[in-house]
């Protein structure tokens, strides 16, 4: 009795939020549903037993996570091909056609959403898995978070669902969303997003499954991966058709087109339509629909030969330049950031514009009030591209005095950049230089933004980098908007950064040049950090890849007392890492590397180790070329590997020849890439 009556309860949940989250079309009002979801919430605690993993009430919840743990996808998710013209679409049926020896047949057409990919499993109707697409072959398992995404329904609409299907998606924020959001996070303090597929991405990488359900993520689910043999569809607008009727959400727009004619119809419609769309896509996919054809037509090594993707042109907007506001960043470079009327671009607004340096300012003849053009390709942060009236308003002169603590600036020989060289007391250089130290690629801490550092350095309680691992929850509550749990989570996440990797600490000191890369190089070949502060630049240029500026900037940095002492104070307050085994021997002089594929170490990683024993890494194969490191999935560079006769080795063979143990717990997974032609991190779980 109680079984039927919560069963009818949660199949009405689901038909309405379907109506609201998905169709945008709601047939109750909100406090209906709410009484209907308190009903069903009534019913399980009075049930305990019967509350199912697919009921409505089971979206949010999971303890949070400290590593997301990879899984191989059962059928890879591939990439795209991809063209800019009528005539390279037209050339890409024709050798389909000819490969076919007959008619393609016709096409679906349909946008191609600038988000990020997930794979969703249902196994006899329910949503058991979700994953990132990773490198393609397997991904990391963030299940919990896309159960917060209010669209995707937890059991499919269909009293026969096979077996088990993997069902692809975009994840994606609408580009209103996205406004709104980073309007909060200004507010807050909090990490701005760069775009709103970054901000996709970024949450569903959280951790704690609660915050993911903070973010406004939307989904359109676009095809299929593997499927049971129960399941039997004929064309890929039947599987799209299927799609709705099991209530997951679909875009309205896949359209079959007949023809090539009919395609380009699509495209130009498309493009005309998508600034006023509200989500982002940057082209049209377009796909063979029959799915015999397609079988037949195949793959290739990443990519399915029956699809394309249309890539439509960056998007430009005209506006007028107000202003330009000059920011002193870690390094006390001066960099010029033109303040604009705000204008949407590919529909987000944008109100700002780096312009680089002042000679950009000059080659683009730019003055107050010139009406320009911005540009802005996807991801990219927008840019001025060029000045369609100059108008009369004032020139833009490069200041003399650093903005934030007033000194003279200097600009080097050679250098188009103007500096403020007051290293130790510029507020704005100290600034950046604390946040660099607590971003995830150095000290990793959390929870410091532009605000609370200023605060910290303002209030005097934190003057260098060390002086973080001084403070208390008794000092941090004395300033203001800082309650006792805010400062608790603060000290905690100042003493998780303690543990770190020796890679890390050394990038974290913020020495000029020196990044991730030459970090790891230095931390292979000074494996003591005293032997680092003591080398001379003969040392420093003799290891492979230190060039004479980048070892000069390293013994300006360990010259001056200050930073030895800052150095040692660190490790005395409690930074530390494992020490990595020596490795000192030049058995690989002479050799050229190249890396390619995906594999557990990082590009970084990798490279760090072969040089360190000699090598030259290389991101081309030639014939001078004596190893290719070829991870899973590697492509063009393998073949052309082979076709030379190079010798190529795989990960394990790597892991052997170097007696490396295998990295079961890589760390810094890197966001999830596409690029096929360069080595990529595979998804292996973080920290
Ligand atoms: S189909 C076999 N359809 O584009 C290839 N992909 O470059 C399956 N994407 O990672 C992809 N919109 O995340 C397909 N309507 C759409 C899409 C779409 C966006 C993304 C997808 C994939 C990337 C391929």
């Amino acid at each position: 009795m109680i079984n039927d009556l919560l069963e009818k309860t949660r199949e009405s949940i689901r038909y309405h939020a379907y109506r609201y989250y998905v169709l945008d079309d709601p047939e109750v009002s909100d406090a209906e549903y709410d009484a209907l979801f308190d009903q069903l919430l009534a019913l399980e605690r009075e049930r305990p037993e019967l509350v199912t993993p697919d009921s409505p009430s089971q979206r949010v919840g999971g303890t949070p996570l400290d590593a997301f743990e990879s899984i191989v996808h059962r059928s890879p998710m591939l990439s795209l091909d991809k063209c800019n013209s009528l005539e390279e679409f037209t050339a890409w049926v024709r050798r389909c056609e000819t490969d076919l020896d007959r008619p393609i047949g016709s096409f679906v057409c349909e946008p191609k959403f600038d988000g990020v990919a997930v794979n969703l499993l249902y196994e006899n109707g329910s949503l058991t898995q979700a994953t990132t697409r990773g490198d393609g072959v397997q991904g990391e398992l963030i299940t919990a978070n896309v159960r917060t995404i209010k669209e995707i329904p937890l059991r499919l609409n269909t009293p026969n669902p096979p077996e088990w299907i993997e069902i692809r998606g975009e994840v994606y924020i609408t580009k209103k969303d996205f406004e709104d959001y980073n309007k909060k996070a200004l507010e807050n303090d909090e990490k701005l997003f760069v775009s709103p597929r970054n901000s996709a991405a970024g949450s569903l990488r959280q951790k704690d499954p609660k915050e993911t359900d903070k973010r406004p993520l939307s989904i359109f689910c676009y095809s299929i991966g593997g499927y049971s043999e129960d399941y039997q569809p004929t064309s890929h607008y039947d599987v799209i058709d299927d799609l709705r009727t099991w209530r997951l959400p679909v875009n309205e727009f896949p359209h079959v087109c007949p023809d090539i004619a009919a395609c380009d119809g699509y495209i130009q419609e498309m493009q005309a339509r998508r600034d006023m769309l509200p989500y982002e896509i940057d082209g049209i996919v377009i796909k063979v629909n029959d799915l015999a054809t397609q079988r037949d037509l195949g793959f290739l090594i990443r990519q399915p030969r029956w699809a394309l993707a249309y890539k439509y042109p960056p998007v430009d907007a005209s506006t007028t330049l107000e202003g330009v506001d000059y920011q002193v960043g870690r390094t006390g470079a001066l960099t010029p950031v033109a303040r604009l009327s705000p204008v949407k671009v590919g529909g987000v607004t944008v109100s700002n514009a780096t312009l680089h340096n002042q000679d950009e300012i000059e080659r683009l003849g730019l003055r107050i009030g010139s009406k320009v053009i911005l540009h802005r390709a996807g991801d990219v942060i927008p840019k001025i591209v060029k000045v369609v009236e100059a108008g009369d308003g004032s020139v833009i002169n490069a200041p003399t005095q650093c903005p934030s603590c007033g000194s003279l600036l200097t600009r080097r020989q050679d250098e188009v950049i103007l500096r403020c060289d007051n290293v130790l007391t510029c507020p704005a250089q100290r600034m950046h230089s604390i946040i660099y130290f607590c971003s995830r690629e150095c000290m990793d801490i959390k929870g410091l933004g532009p605000q609370r550092v200023k605060q910290l350095l303002d209030s005097g309680l934190v003057n260098r980098n060390s002086d973080l691992f001084q403070l208390s929850v008794e000092s941090l509550v004395e300033l203001e908007r800082m309650a006792e749990k805010g400062a608790e989570s603060l000290v905690n996440a100042i003493e998780a950064g303690k543990t770190t990797t020796y890679a890390r600490f050394i990038n974290s000191l913020g020495i000029r040049n020196v990044g991730e890369d030459t970090s790891s190089i230095l931390a292979f070949r000074f494996p003591n950090i005293e032997d680092l502060m003591s080398a001379s630049v003969e040392l420093l240029t003799g290891i492979e890849n230190i060039a004479e500026t980048i070892a000069e900037g390293i013994v300006d940095f360990f010259a001056t007392e200050a930073n030895r002492n800052e150095v040692r104070r660190l490790i005395e307050l409690g930074v530390h890492w494992e020490e990595a085994a020596a490795i000192e021997d030049d058995v690989l002089e002479g050799q050229v590397w190249v890396l390619t594929g995906a594999a557990s170490r990082s590009r970084t990683e990798l490279t760090a180790f072969l040089t360190s024993k000699g090598a030259k890494v290389s991101s081309s194969v030639s014939k001078n070329t004596t190893v290719v490191f070829a991870g899973e999935n590697a492509g063009s560079k393998l073949s052309k590997a082979l076709n030379l006769g190079i010798e190529v080795i795989d990960e394990d063979e790597f892991n052997a020849r170097f007696n490396l143990d295998t990295e079961e717990d890589a760390t810094d997974a890197p966001a999830v890439t596409s690029d096929e032609s360069e080595l990529t991190t595979r998804q292996t779980p973080q920290k």
